[in-house]
């Protein structure tokens, strides 16, 4: 079955998607597809990962809910550093995102 792409590419008020160029980052290890220059939480919306990080008390998911930088549910640590909002940090090739639980520290790293 072919992988569907869930990017707007037409829009009736915005204008067309401008096609860039296709790089590959990891999420959590795994390689995904994404476009140099969107932000990381469209590229992970695309490959359809929902939860971003995980609340430090409850550890409840988290994921896009404002979009424009303010909420900080798309937190997730980014080439190592943690409290990144991923919907405001852009697609660069070879980046690596992973999960975020509660404060910054990766569950990988904290065992
Ligand atoms: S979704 Fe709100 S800061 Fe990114």
């Amino acid at each position: 079955m072919e992988k569907k792409d869930r990017r707007i590419i037409k829009h009736p008020i915005l204008p067309d998607m401008i096609e860039g160029k296709k790089v590959t980052i990891y999420y959590n290890d795994m390689p995904i597809e994404a476009i140099e220059g969107e932000p990381i939480a469209a590229a992970l919306m695309n490959a359809n990962v929902r939860a971003f990080r995980e609340t430090a008390k409850r550890h409840e998911p988290r994921g896009i809910f404002c979009a424009i930088g303010r909420c900080t549910d798309c937190m997730m640590i980014v080439n190592g550093k943690p409290n990144t909002r991923t919907c405001v940090t852009y697609v660069e090739g070879g980046m690596r995102v992973q999960s975020q639980d509660g404060f910054g520290v990766n569950r990988e790293v904290r065992k």
